[in-house]
This record gives C-alpha cells, sequence and structure tokens, in this order.
C-alpha cells in the first residue's frame, strides 16, 4: 500500500503569540517555539503547524498579513524562522505554514496602491463596488467579526469588501494577477523548504459576479455565504494553485473551509481532485443559537455522533478526513466536550482524546489540549482581547439588544480567547511562559495544570496523548480501518468499531459523569486492551473484565483490540 506520509501522521498546532516567550516581552516568538521541539518529540507529533508568523498590524493576531515574505517583529527575524525549520527538520518535525490568502492587511502594499488608484496595476486587486445611489454599502451583508462587510474609501470613493474586519479586505482572485502573486509567494515559502499549507478560508476566494442582499440570520446583517462560499470559481482556483505550486513539491495541504458538506468536502480534497488534501469542516462544532455563534448549549450526544459517525463513512475511501476537537478560534476541548470540575478533568480529556485518535484521518492537537487546558474564568467584557469577542459582545449587549445576564454565558463558553491564554509550561510565574507580562493573561489554574507536572506524571494527560499516537503508529487498523457505529440512539456512550485485513478495534468512551450499562459484544471476548483511562484496565484480560463488570465508570473510555 502506497501511503502518503500524511496520513498517518499527526499533527501539532502552536498559535505562537500564546506559546512560548523567549526574551521577556510576554508575546511568544518563534525563538520559544524552537526551545519547546523536544517536548513536541517527546509527545510524538509529526507535524507543526504555525498560526501566522508573517508581518501583521495584528487587528486579528497575524491573520491580517502586510507582508508574506517577512516575519513579524515580535516573534522574531527570518534567520530565526530559518533556525526553526532546520532545528525541526533535524528532529524529523515537519513544519506547515498558515495561509491567509482570502484577504490581505489593509496595510498591505497591494492594497495601499488599490486604494489610490482605480485605474492603476494594483486597482482589481480587491474587491470594489460602487454605493448605491443614495450612498449606502452595495448590499446588506455583515462581516464575520460584526458590522458590515463593506468598508467606504475616501481616497478612493469606493466600497470595499471585507468578509472579516475592515482591517481584512478580500482579494479579488477572479483577477489572474493576484492568483499569480500568491501562487509566486507560495512557491517562495516552499524553496525555503516548509513542509505544507494551513489554507485560511479557503473555500471563500471566489464571490458570485452578482452581490445581492442576503438573509438576515442570526444577527443584524444579511448572509453572504450563498455568494461567497464555494463560490463559482473556487475549484478552478485550487486546481491552478495544484498544478502550479503543489504538485511540484512534497507537501501537506489542508483547506479551512467553513460551510462544507461532505459532498463538497470530496471536490476539495478527493482523492483524485487534484486540489488539497483535506479540508477542516465544522459541523461538529458550529452550534448555532439565538445569538448566532454565541451560545453556551452543548450539542446532544446523539447528534455529535451523527455527525463524526458521517463523515467517517463519507469520505472513506473518497477524501481524506482532519479530526480535531478545538483550535485557536474554538474553545478548550475539555470544557466543551467533556468535564473541566478537577474531579473529571483528565478522566474526561483522555476520553475526548481517545474517541478522537482512534477515527479514520489525520488527527490535529491544539496546543495545551495535550495538557487538558481549560477555558478562561473572564470575569468582564474588560478581559477579551479577540477583536472578535469584543465586536461582539458590543454589537449584541452594549448596544441593548440583549442582556449581559443572558449574553455573557454564551460569549464566554465560545470565545476565542479560551483558546489564546498563554501555555502553561510550569507552575512559576505566569506559567513559565514569559519573565514579563503576558499579553493576555495566564489560566489561573496552571499551579495543577502545566506541562511539568504532566511530565512527571505517567497517569498525565500528556502521556495519554502520547500513547495514542504511538498506537497510531503502530497498528495500521487506525490509520487504514473501516468505521462502524454501535449505539447510535445512546445518549450517553460513543462507541465505534475500526477494522482493517485480520484486526478490528472496539472503541468505547462515556461521555457523562455517570456509570452507564454496557456489555462488551461477544467478538471482542479475547481481545487486548490498548489503552485505558482508568489504568487498571490496561492489561491482557482487559476485554474479558470489561465484560463482567458490565459498567462503564463516568467519562471511561478504553479501546480493545481483535486479531483475527
Ligand atoms: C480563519 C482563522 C481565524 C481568522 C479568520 C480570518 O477562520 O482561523 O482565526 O480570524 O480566518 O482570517
Ligand atoms: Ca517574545
Amino acid at each position: 500500500m502506497n501511503t502518503p506520509w500524511w496520513k498517518e501522521a499527526v499533527v501539532y498546532q502552536i498559535y505562537p503569540r500564546s506559546f512560548m516567550d523567549s526574551n521577556g516581552d510576554g508575546i511568544g516568538d518563534l525563538k520559544g517555539i524552537t526551545g519547546k521541539l523536544d517536548y513536541l518529540k517527546e509527545l510524538g507529533v509529526d507535524v507543526i503547524w504555525m498560526s501566522p508568523i508573517y508581518q501583521s498590524p495584528n487587528d486579528d493576531n497575524g491573520y491580517d498579513i502586510s507582508d508574506y515574505q517577512a516575519v513579524m517583529e515580535e516573534f522574531g527575524t527570518m534567520e530565526d524562522l530559518e533556525e526553526l525549520l532546520k532545528e525541526a527538520h533535524g528532529r524529523g518535525l515537519k513544519i506547515v505554514m498558515d495561509l491567509v490568502v482570502n484577504h490581505t492587511s489593509d496595510e498591505h502594499r497591494w492594497f495601499v496602491e488599490s486604494r489610490k488608484d482605480k485605474t492603476g496595476p494594483y486597482g482589481d486587486y480587491y474587491i470594489w463596488r460602487d454605493g448605491k445611489p443614495d450612498g449606502s454599502a452595495p448590499n446588506n451583508w455583515g462581516s464575520c467579526f460584526g458590522g458590515p462587510a463593506w468598508e467606504y474609501d475616501q481616497e478612493r470613493g469606493q466600497y470595499y469588501l471585507h468578509l472579516f474586519s475592515k482591517k481584512q479586505p478580500d482579494l479579488n482572485w477572479d483577477n489572474p494577477k493576484v492568483r499569480k502573486e500568491v501562487f509566486d509567494m507560495m512557491t517562495w515559502w516552499c524553496e525555503k523548504g516548509i513542509d505544507g499549507f494551513r489554507m485560511d478560508v479557503i473555500s471563500m476566494i471566489s464571490k458570485t459576479a452578482e452581490m445581492p442582499d442576503g438573509k438576515i440570520k442570526g444577527g443584524f446583517y444579511g448572509d453572504y455565504s450563498p455568494y461567497c462560499i464555494h463560490g463559482p470559481h473556487v475549484h478552478d482556483y485550487l486546481k491552478e494553485m495544484n498544478e502550479n505550486v503543489l504538485s511540484h513539491y512534497d507537501l501537506m495541504t489542508v483547506g479551512e473551509t467553513p460551510g462544507v458538506t461532505p459532498k463538497e468536502a470530496c471536490r476539495y480534497a478527493g482523492e483524485d481532485s487534484h486540489e488539497l488534501n483535506m479540508v477542516f469542516q465544522f459541523t461538529h462544532v458550529d452550534v448555532p443559537g439565538r445569538f448566532g455563534k454565541w451560545n453556551d448549549k452543548k450539542m446532544p450526544l446523539p447528534a455529535l455522533k451523527k455527525i463524526l459517525s458521517t463523515w467517517q463513512t463519507e469520505l472513506s475511501g473518497k477524501a481524506w478526513n482532519s479530526l480535531f476537537w478545538d483550535n485557536h478560534d474554538q474553545p478548550r476541548a475539555v470544557s466543551r466536550f467533556g468535564d473541566d470540575r478537577p474531579r473529571y478533568r483528565v478522566l474526561s480529556a483522555k476520553m475526548l482524546a481517545t474517541c478522537l485518535h482512534m477515527m479514520q484521518g489525520t488527527p490535529y492537537i491544539y496546543q495545551g489540549e495535550e495538557l487538558g487546558m481549560t477555558n478562561y474564568p473572564f470575569a468582564g467584557p474588560a478581559d477579551f482581547k479577540d477583536i472578535e469577542s469584543i465586536n461582539a459582545y458590543r454589537e449584541w449587549c452594549a448596544s441593548g439588544h440583549v442582556s449581559h445576564e443572558e449574553f455573557w454565558p454564551c460569549i464566554t463558553a465560545v470565545s476565542r480567547d479560551n483558546a489564546r491564554t498563554p501555555i502553561q509550561w510550569d507552575d512559576s510565574e505566569q506559567a513559565g511562559f514569559t519573565t514579563g507580562t503576558p499579553w493576555i493573561p495566564v489560566n489561573p489554574n496552571y499551579k495543577e495544570i502545566n506541562a511539568k507536572a504532566a511530565l512527571a506524571d505517567p497517569d498525565s494527560v500528556f502521556h495519554h496523548y502520547q500513547k495514542l499516537i504511538a498506537l497510531r503508529k503502530r497498528y495500521p487498523v487506525i490509520v487504514h480501518g473501516d468505521y462502524q457505529l454501535l449505539l447510535e440512539d445512546s445518549g450517553d456512550l460513543f462507541v465505534y468499531t475500526r477494522s482493517f485485513q485480520e484486526e478490528k478495534l472496539l472503541v468505547v468512551c462515556n461521555f457523562t459523569d455517570k456509570e452507564v450499562a454496557f456489555q462488551v459484544p461477544e467478538e471482542f471476548k479475547d481481545a487486548r486492551c490498548l489503552i485505558a483511562n482508568y489504568g487498571s484496565h490496561e492489561q491482557k484480560d482487559g476485554g474479558s473484565k470489561k465484560k463482567e463488570s458490565g459498567k462503564l465508570r463516568p467519562y471511561e473510555a478504553f479501546v480493545l483490540r481483535q486479531a483475527r
């Protein structure tokens, strides 16, 4: 079997600003990452995806890029980046860069030129429109970060489209010159020796020519999605990118594709579609409520299982899944899907890890997830650093649309800042992240939850992840096996099997804080337990032991392997 390396890999995502500060200015940086490569090697991951490290005015923490070929000063220098690449490669670790090309910063040279002169060489690099006859915006679309998606530019006398903040103008991908600039820039990075790209909101690069008003849903503005998501030429442009750049290198590519369905995913990342290797889908983390995405409701387990299982089966043999519980835009996995109360935090974090890492696809670990880091106890809106949370609070709450009491639990449950607090390295001041003042406060639970403690404890969440990664390397069934969901209606248990050639796995996860009855199926009666979150079951007769007890303990999880 000829398996590409990225199907067997485990990826670790770094949010550089919050990972490790090497010089005491309170901001994580490239040297900080290089200094922690041995930690990642010990965990056992193969690939590091770094959120953007390019020059940026930081309106959206680096997702607003003003120079794609320069390193953000706060993060270090190009030499630091080259050093990181060298040190990573020396340890057999690959580096995947974040590619943010749906938009640039408004401080990017292209935009500065574009707003100056309609007819100049950059005039058509962005999406410019005249206002309506009464001078108002071309349509009613809202931006992802609140407010309208159009900003009037005095200098040029036109509106430009920004699906994110007004400092993130959308590039005009219909202009072949824009595509060439992007492809040349990508080639430049490939020549530097990087190993892949995670492509920011890549499903949004192609827009319809007509831009009518959108339906008002879950907010105050019109919905742009029917006109901007999976737009008319997105697949043409990705095929062109593949032909011009990607196909010339041995890369891993993953597209962030909001709005993607399994069918659409097979176009972006189909085995023969010549676009991307895999995509991030969001159906398991999108739980819209009364206030749009701001919602503290948990998705019921049967719904969650149905979604994840659909992705497992629909992509099987056609495209490749990416597996994740959280990232820099999502709350902490253990707080959202598990139970972050001290009694259950470690158990439920291990249960979640087991559930995800035994599925088919490439698993992504978001920094701190391997420590079971939790959501942050925000005291008030002044605690927010993220543009999205700041604007949302203003738009929904400060404006009087909803009371603070009603909105507060919703925004704190899913604010992106939950994921962006510094990594808790040890129990010293500022959790060992910085010798200065961190740009965003450290979670006060760092004395108990930190990497130093986790490394010293053989039963830590860290060591559970380490085992899961090692199992993936050892048993091909984890990479290749067919997936089948059992007990699909259970609101308590997530149970599935994986089968490949002579091997079969049974994965059992209790998603509740209660004891739940469960009988191990007969065919697993002689199976061996590969991993468990209640220590005593990792033994040869783990399978039969389980069978006798007939009960799962709170958040219990284990994996049985039967070799026929
Ligand atoms: C993606 C990124 C997010 C960013 C947005 C705009 O969704 O993951 O962090 O704010 O795109 O670039
Ligand atoms: Ca620093």
